[in-house]
């Protein structure tokens, strides 16, 4: 059967990639398993999106939270974002895909910044889907960094209180230069943002799938953007009124 792809795909999809360790846990796996099966949904996800003509992608794969989780599962979690980019860079790269990313970089530990900015710097002339990896993200953390930034332009009187407009916050946060996200997904029944892009995320449509992440297939996807393409987005204004026929 063909596929049905809708008129309206949103231009970003920000996704909450959750159900790793209840994928595992439910086989009797240990939780890395899931996550290593999650890597696959990763690659399934951004060749989905990009078939589609989707031209943001963007992936929640290690929250400022996440550090809390035992040493072992960070360790496996660090190692599969290094693998993946060690193995999928070339490709990534000959399927015209930019990687940006987002998050804290202060403080990181090892190779994984060198990794991480290697990526970014590959890519950044690519102009096919751009996949944005939050990691080390969390929200809060992002615009708290952003808000010290502009005061201390303020402080050194670069800026004036009254220059700090939703625009200049825009273009100070980690995601300057990346539309916002039309729809913020997340996978595994919970419904919650979880920190994730709550500046950005002002006027996207949620949807909250019961799949976890390591089942998240490209029907599931495709499933998903129909959803969403079946809504009406109104930006806080009124509905188009609806045309009287004949006038
Ligand atoms: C949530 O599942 C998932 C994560 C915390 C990490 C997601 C990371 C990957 C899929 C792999 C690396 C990413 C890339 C971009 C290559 P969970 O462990 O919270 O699951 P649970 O809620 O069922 O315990």
């Amino acid at each position: 059967m063909p596929e049905f792809i809708p008129a309206n795909v949103p231009n970003h999809v920000a996704i909450i990639m959750d159900g790793n360790g209840r994928w595992a846990n439910a086989r009797g796996l240990p939780r890395t398993m899931g996550h290593r099966k999650g890597v696959e949904a990763v690659r399934a996800a951004v060749k989905t999106a990009a078939d589609l003509g989707i031209r943001y992608l963007t992936l929640f794969a290690f929250s400022s939270e996440n550090w809390s989780r035992p040493e072992a599962e960070v360790t496996d979690l660090m190692g599969l974002l290094k693998a993946f980019i060690r193995r999928d860079l070339a490709d990534l790269h000959r399927e015209n895909v930019r990687i940006r990313v987002i998050g804290d970089r202060a403080n990181l530990r090892g190779d994984i910044l060198p990794l991480l900015i290697e990526a970014e710097e590959t890519t950044s002339a690519n102009t096919g889907i751009t996949l944005v990896i939050a990691f080390n993200y969390g929200a809060r953390d992002e615009l708290a960094r952003a808000m010290r930034r502009l005061a201390t332009e303020v402080a050194a009187g670069r800026l004036r209180p009254d220059d700090i407009t939703a625009e200049r916050i825009n273009a100070t946060i980690d995601t300057a230069g990346i539309p916002d996200p039309d729809l913020i997904l997340r996978t595994s029944g919970e419904e919650r943002l979880s920190n994730f892009l709550l500046w950005q995320g002002a006027y996207s449509e949620l949807l909250f799938i019961p799949e976890l992440w390591p089942d998240f297939t490209r029907e599931t996807f495709l499933a998903a953007i129909e959803k969403y393409a079946s809504r009406e987005r109104r930006f806080g204004g009124l509905s188009q009124p609806t045309l009287a026929v004949g006038s």
